[in-house]
């Protein structure tokens, strides 16, 4: 198995469909499912809702990653405390108390990420990594599915990369999220990124089979 993870974006699979998706998905030899939670204020969509992630725990196997894009963080770490959730991660420009929060995410069982959007400076976590277990950069504008990957984005991955090793935290991991592309993967992974968030710039790219893309994407790794 390669170091680097691979976590399909699951808003990107078909609402109606979503048993059946999960089952393909499941088939397709994947680390983690990355579950975007939005809130309709800190990002303008709101596809997913606790609902689907509540009735998704007892039916899977695979780790559960949550991605909450959300204004008020600590309302909803306290709806997740009874869920099946692998690790959550919570992002730095809407958590007030940041420290706090991901303090309260491990206590309630969960691994702790901090999201970071793709203008706001490194520095911002520098005072939370004695608390947390991964960084998402995101490497897209939070909400929407199929967006171009923002220009400084592989540049932040190394200097994310970077400032973790000089800082005594080399076992931190990367996670990246946003047009993930076959074009883009090689750069993101050569800046430092390990957890891959898939979607529909690769494993549910529409010109090929979902295990097809799989195979491509394990190929640019
Ligand atoms: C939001 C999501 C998206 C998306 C990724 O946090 O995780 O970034 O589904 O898929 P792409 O960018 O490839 O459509
Ligand atoms: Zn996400």
């Amino acid at each position: 198995k390669s170091l680097v993870l691979i976590s399909p974006s699951m808003m990107c699979v078909d609402p109606l469909n979503f048993e059946s998706a999960l089952r393909r998905v499941e088939a397709l030899g994947v680390d983690m499912l990355h579950i975007d939670i939005m809130d309709g204020h800190f990002v303008p969509n709101a596809p997913m809702g606790l609902g689907i992630l509540e009735a998704l725990g007892p039916k899977t196997d695979l780790p559960i990653d949550v991605h909450l894009m959300v204004q008020d963080n600590d309302f909803f770490v306290e709806l997740l405390e009874p869920m099946r959730v692998d690790q959550i991660s919570v992002h730095v420009e809407s958590c007030t108390h940041l420290d706090r929060t991901l303090a309260r995410i491990r206590e309630i069982g969960a691994k702790a990420g901090v999201a970071i959007n793709p203008a706001t400076p490194l520095s911002a976590i520098a005072y939370v990594l004695e608390r947390i277990d991964y960084v998402l950069v995101m490497t897209v504008n939070p909400g929407y599915a199929g967006q171009k990957m923002t220009p400084a984005s592989i540049r932040k991955i190394a200097d994310c990369r970077k400032m973790l090793d000089d800082a005594g935290y080399g076992e931190i991991p990367i996670q990246v999220d946003g047009n993930v592309s076959f074009e883009n993967i090689p750069a993101m992974v050569r800046a430092g990124g390990v957890n891959l968030v898939a979607g529909t710039s690769s494993i549910f790219h529409r010109d090929a089979s979902w295990s097809e893309n799989v195979v491509k994407m394990k190929q640019t790794i």
